[in-house]
């Protein structure tokens, strides 16, 4: 996996320094990103194709009643297919035709400037290649599942899809003390949020829908989950290396879109 990224980052003239993992090492780009119709295709082996199978077959299955409603109806927008890695641009064309966002290929987890400067344009930067077979449970960095499944997703809810670009817009300029608020904001939310709904409280952030232990270890009794509070949830510390003891709970994507910008007018953003 880690001469795949290395290789891919060459091809497509990307600086990438070296690393013990290089998945985990942040890629700052030296040219634009290929985007939509611009994106390489790829072609998976069968074995590539087959972890998407795995993954997509038992996550599907485990998210039924504990993901959010407007996640499992931007599955079927999305339409992915359930024995192989969907092509990008096919992920583009369906992303432009339901919140117009965008692909753009990322080479391996981008330095978070490129990666916020994409979102404030609407452009979600996805990998194209997957996890090996012996990490279906845990990969360090993103992969296209991660990427695709998870993410591309939920850019299908409009509010979300707006509160995505505000994200990037405001995060692209920030500095300082605000930048690391702006992180952990990001991680409470895009990647371990939790929504109240009338079935219950359920999963809409991608940290938790992509994998399968997360999945099963946030609507338990060992973990706190908080009301929305955003100026909390930036100051809150939070470890990678564990599962999360505390999440927090919106009541609606149009609540995070609102109170995202509410919170950061207020900071002078
Ligand atoms: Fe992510």
């Amino acid at each position: 996996m880690e001469s795949q990224v290395a290789e891919r980052a060459a091809r497509l003239g990307f600086e990438s320094r070296a690393g013990i993992d290089p998945r985990c090492v942040p890629i700052k780009l030296v040219r634009p990103m290929p985007e939509g119709e611009a994106i390489p295709s790829r072609r998976y082996t069968a074995e590539e194709n087959e972890t998407w199978r795995i993954l997509y077959g038992r996550q599907r299955k485990l998210l039924e009643c504990r993901a959010c409603e407007e996640f499992l109806e931007g599955l079927e927008i999305m339409g992915f297919p359930e024995d192989r890695i969907p092509a990008l641009t096919d992920v583009h064309r369906k992303l432009k035709q339901t919140t117009n966002w965008g692909i753009a290929l990322a080479p391996g987890l981008l330095a978070v400037e490129d990666f916020y400067g994409a979102l404030a344009r609407r452009v979600f930067a996805s990998t194209d290649y997957i996890r090996g077979r012996d990490e279906l449970d845990y990969t360090p960095a993103p992969d296209c599942f991660h990427d695709i499944f998870g993410h591309t997703t939920l850019i299908t809810e409009p509010y979300f899809a707006n509160f995505y670009q505000k994200f990037g817009q405001v995060a692209m300029h920030a500095e300082g003390k605000i930048r690391g608020w702006l992180a952990s904001f990001y991680w409470f939310t895009v990647e371990f949020g939790l929504i109240n709904t009338p079935h219950g409280i359920r999963i809409y952030g991608n940290g938790i829908l992509s994998s399968y232990s997360e999945v099963t270890h946030c609507l338990g009794a060992e973990v706190r989950r908080l009301p929305f509070d955003p100026q909390r949830m930036a100051e809150q510390p939070s470890d990678l290396s564990i599962m999360q003891p505390i999440l927090f709970v919106i009541d609606s994507f149009q609540q995070l879109e609102s109170d995202f910008d509410r919170w950061t007018k207020g900071l002078g953003l």
